[in-house]
């Protein structure tokens, strides 16, 4: 396993859309080690989320993790079914490391998508689960959080401030 370089504002391949895993080669090791790396790489930035873009492979696999003292949440392909009422979170990013914002998500996200053996998984999140949710499959579209924060609500982190 090994921590990947975050790919980080102004990168433009945070812009583009990320390509569908064949399910047939998610048990390949290239795909297996890709995997391990991103948990690896998202735990020691303490994040809660990251996607494949994020550390420059166009792939749609993210993975997640709210709470450290449980697993990880693996989703290739992820697809939101159902989406439920609405938060304004306080958001950030890892690829956007001094940058805090609020951003109005889902209240609840039902997601289905293939799992790290190529099984189909279906999970509903609230909260930070469907915040995280919604944010990292934003990323499979190209899409990042700081081009929908609301207005007025930007912070930016400075050494002088932090
Ligand atoms: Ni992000």
């Amino acid at each position: 396993m090994a921590i990947r370089t975050i790919r980080e504002e102004g990168d433009e391949i945070l812009k583009k859309i990320s390509k569908e895993v064949d399910a047939e080669s998610i048990k390949e090791e290239k795909i297996q080690t890709l995997i391990k790396d991103m948990i690896e790489t998202m735990q020691k930035y303490n994040g809660v989320g990251l996607a494949a873009v994020q550390v420059g492979v166009l792939k749609r696999i993210v993975v997640i993790q709210i709470d450290y003292e449980e697993e990880p949440i693996i989703l290739i392909n992820p697809v939101i079914t159902k989406q439920k009422g609405s938060q304004t979170c306080e958001e950030g990013c890892l690829s956007f490391p001094n940058k805090f914002a609020k951003v109005v998500r889902p209240e609840e996200v039902t997601v289905k998508a293939l799992n790290e053996k190529g099984e189909e998984i279906e999970i509903t999140g609230k909260e930070l689960l469907a915040q995280a949710i919604a944010h990292e499959v934003d990323h499979l579209n190209g899409e990042v959080f700081i081009d929908k924060i609301l207005p007025g609500t930007l912070e930016v982190i400075t050494p002088e401030n932090k």
